[in-house]
């Protein structure tokens, strides 16, 4: 063999310089892409998960977990749902760690988990806000974020008009009945307080050079479209963390609504932005 490696050989090889994942470099250019049109199968007991509005695919959070963590990491989502992250750990072999207000989701996590013959994670019951403080510093290698925009309340709907009860008639009233859901909250500045305060107590579990992701979606609301992503990751860099990018990930499924037509433009937002955060010291 040459004492030059090829240049197939190189690229199918994990860069020895590389300590933040485990895929080679041509790997590591195709998930830097700042668009994803990828479309996930509704698979991985998307039957029970679907019970609740905001479940993202595991498949989605198995991409982000190996590109921003390395075999045996562990990771945080204080806002575990029905599992998206937690399962996307197992798919990828890493360590995850949930939080969550509501049993009920966690028990359809529970369920999943069994039904997939895949390894079961932690989820801690209760406030992200006070469970965090219960962690030790500088335990997670990765943290996922998905809050809880609500879409029948004033303050988060990307409709433009009552139709948005149609789009809610199917799913839950809210996440929970409790006051301490981010959900439940009555005004959007009480939001972000909350999503200040939650990501000054996840860069303290968090180790320093480690990755946040916060998912986001921009808004059509009161006739104007706000860009809701940039007002949340300006909150993320008050809590200390630099703002490394944003993707685009195009909801292939989103339904289409007739809004203005035919008198004025309103978008259909078919699209969530995934918001990415460093830990930097
Ligand atoms: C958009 S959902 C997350 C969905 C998740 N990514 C999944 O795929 O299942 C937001 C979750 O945050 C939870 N939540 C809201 N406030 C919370 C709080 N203060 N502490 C912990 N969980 C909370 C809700 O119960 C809900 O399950």
């Amino acid at each position: 063999m040459s004492k030059q490696k090829s240049a197939l050989q190189a690229k199918s090889e994990i860069d020895k310089r590389n300590t933040l994942n485990d895929l080679t470099n041509t790997q590591w250019m195709f998930f830097s892409r700042s668009a994803w049109l990828t479309t996930y199968p509704n698979d991985i007991g998307f039957e029970m998960r679907k019970r609740q509005g905001g479940n993202k695919p595991p498949r989605l959070m198995a991409d982000l977990i190996n590109f921003f963590t390395k075999q045996g990491d562990i990771v945080l989502d204080p806002m575990s749902g029905v599992g998206a992250t937690l399962l996307g750990c197992a798919l990828s072999g890493r360590n995850g760690n949930g939080i969550e207000l509501n049993q009920e989701w966690t028990d359809i996590y529970h369920k999943v988990c069994e039904k997939e013959g895949l390894r079961r994670f932690p989820v801690t019951a209760g406030d992200c806000l006070e469970e965090l403080d219960q962690m030790k510093p500088s335990m997670f290698d990765f943290a996922v974020v998905d809050p809880p925009y609500r879409e029948d309340t004033k303050w988060d709907r990307t409709m433009c008009d009552d139709t948005h009860a149609a789009r809610v008639a199917n799913l839950p009233e809210q996440y929970s009945n409790s006051e301490k859901d981010f959900g439940n909250l009555k005004n959007y500045s009480d939001f972000q307080a909350k999503i200040l305060l939650l990501s000054q107590k996840i860069k303290r579990v968090l180790k320093q050079e480690k990755y946040y992701v916060v998912f986001c979606k921009d808004e059509y609301q009161g006739g104007e479209f706000r860009e809701k992503s940039s007002s949340i990751a300006e909150i993320v860099r008050r809590a200390g963390f630099q703002w490394k990018g944003k993707i685009t990930w195009y909801q292939a499924g989103a339904k289409l609504r007739p809004y203005g037509i035919p008198y004025s433009y309103v978008p259909n937002i078919t699209d969530q932005k995934i918001l990415i955060f460093k830990n930097s010291s």
